[in-house]
Order: C-alpha cells, then sequence, then structure tokens
C-alpha cells in the first residue's frame, strides 16, 4: 500500500534551512550570551543591553527566528510522524530517528521558555530582568534539571542534524566528509551542552542585586542597565549601599 508522502523535497530543504541558518545559528549565539552570566550578572546584563540596542530588534526576533522556529517545528511535526511507505527499505536511520525524536521533545520546553522569558506578564508587564527572571527558574532542583534538559536536547538536536543538512547540501558528498560532519556535529552538541548548562549554573548560583523597597519592608531585585534584551531603557540613579537582605527574601523579588 502506498502511503502518500507528506512533506515533499521542497518542505524538507525549508525545514533544513530554517534549521540550521536563523536557527542554529541563534541558538550559538544565545547560549554564547547566556554564558557571559558565568563572569557574573553584570556582565551578562551589559551584553544583554548591547543586544537591545539593535535597532528594530523586535522585528528581527520575529521573522528571523519566531517564524522559522514555528515553520521548521510544523513541518519537523510532519515528518516526525511520517510512516515510511510499507515494504520499503527507507527506514529512518538512528541519526534520523534522534533527530526527530530530539526536536519532538524540544518543541514543550521551547514553548516554555519562550513563554517564560518573553510573552509572560511578568516580562511584558512588569519588564522583569532577565538574569532574575532565569535565576528564579532554575533556583531549585526541579528547575535546573528541567532547563538542563532544554538545554542538552537543543545542543544536540543541532549538533546531531548538521550531518544530515551537509548531505542534502552537498558538503559531505564522500564518505570521509559526511564521517567529518558527524565529529563536528558531535564536538558541537558537546559544547553547546556544556557551555549552556554551565550558564545555568551559573544564574542559579548567582545573588541577583538588590535594594529596599521604598517602604523598606520587602527587598527587591532590579535591573540595571539591561532590560529584557530590549534597550537600555531609562537612566537608574546610583546605586545605593547594599542593605542586608532576610535570605528567604533573596532569592524571589
Ligand atoms: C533550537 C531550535 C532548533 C534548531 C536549531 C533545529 C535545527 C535543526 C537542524 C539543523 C536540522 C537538520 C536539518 C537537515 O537534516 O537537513 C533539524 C532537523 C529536524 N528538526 Fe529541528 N531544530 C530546532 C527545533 C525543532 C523543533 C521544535 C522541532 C519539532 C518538531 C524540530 C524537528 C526537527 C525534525 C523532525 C528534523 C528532522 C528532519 C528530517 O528527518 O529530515 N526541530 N533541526
Amino acid at each position: 500500500m502506498r502511503i502518500p508522502d507528506r512533506t515533499s523535497d521542497r518542505l524538507r530543504r525549508i525545514q533544513s534551512l530554517t534549521g540550521m541558518i536563523p536557527l542554529g545559528v541563534f541558538l550559538i549565539e544565545h547560549i554564547s550570551v547566556n554564558a557571559l552570566a558565568l563572569g557574573g550578572p553584570e556582565h551578562f546584563r551589559r551584553a544583554a543591553a548591547a543586544l537591545g540596542g539593535i535597532p528594530m530588534l523586535a522585528a528581527i526576533e520575529v521573522a528571523g527566528i519566531a517564524l522559522p522556529l514555528v515553520i521548521h517545528s510544523m513541518i519537523g511535526i510532519l515528518i516526525a510522524t511520517e510512516l515510511p511507505e510499507r515494504g520499503s527499505r527507507e527506514w529512518p536511520s538512528r541519526r534520523e530517528i534522534l533527530q526527530r525524536a530530539t526536536g519532538l521533545l524540544l518543541l514543550p520546553y521551547l514553548i516554555y521558555h519562550v513563554w517564560a522569558t518573553r510573552l509572560s506578564p511578568d516580562v511584558l508587564k512588569h519588564g522583569a530582568d532577565l538574569f532574575d527572571v532565569m535565576h528564579r527558574q532554575v533556583s531549585g532542583a526541579g528547575g535546573i534539571v528541567f532547563h538542563a534538559t532544554g538545554v542538552i536536547l537543543a545542543a544536540w538536536h543541532l549538533g546531531n542534524g548538521l550531518p544530515g543538512f551537509a548531505e542534502r547540501w552537498g558538503f559531505a558528498r564522500t564518505p570521509p566528509l559526511a564521517r567529518a560532519a558527524a565529529r563536528v556535529g558531535g564536538v558541537m552538541s558537546l559544547a553547546l551542552a556544556i557551555a549552556g548548562v554551565a550558564a545555568l549554573i551559573a544564574f542559579a548560583t548567582a545573588t541577583p542585586r538588590l535594594v529596599l523597597a521604598p517602604s523598606g519592608d520587602a527587598a527587591q531585585s532590579i535591573s540595571r542597565g539591561a532590560k529584557m534584551q530590549r534597550g537600555p531603557g531609562p537612566a537608574l540613579p546610583p546605586a545605593p549601599p547594599r542593605p542586608v537582605a532576610p535570605a528567604a527574601a533573596r532569592a524571589t523579588p
């Protein structure tokens, strides 16, 4: 029985291109910027503020990241749930199965992560600082395991996808080139996973900057310089001397 081919070659090429060019490049940039948190919150905030100064950032994010992610994910779901033609020898390879499984598992994490860091009321309405948002999210054991799983899945998915991409676009025509692409992909996965998890540990262990609220009865963490990677925002008054805050108030604003 012939099972109709839902994903044409053209769709597969679009999926491949969106996976590597905007999304792959973005993932490398995103993990690299997050890794700056290893140098302390202000290091991360300065880089975030510089990125926030890019003109028309919101439009670039929508056209260059959100849209390709939606397209890539939709075609990805089609491919991952497609049945091979009965009797066909062309069952997916181990690498393809891994690629599909990591993509499907990654999807719910990405939806949550985009909501929590971009679209939640805390961020959109109250302009919460990204460092503090991440600090809160990874402070508990469950939070850090959840985020580490998402980061490792994303790193694995990109590195494991590199040889497929290289083959599809004619960069790995010979077996030695294909092996080289697989090795580069493996190293890429490992490096991104290590950098990403190290950044999560830095988010978890750093103490957010604290000031006393005007009423003096609560401690709040505030963002200085960088608001959500969207621009420097209004000038802040000089930092007051650091108050001694109760340990319980330190983790949550
Ligand atoms: C950080 C986000 C993502 C990046 C950087 C990314 C990157 C890639 C790359 C580079 C490939 C290899 C393309 C090729 O073989 O030519 C790929 C394939 C694939 N991706 Fe993603 N992807 C991401 C998110 C997702 C999501 C959310 C899904 C959800 C379904 C998904 C599903 C797939 C599938 C099923 C394939 C394999 C396609 C095939 O077997 O031909 N990806 N991805």
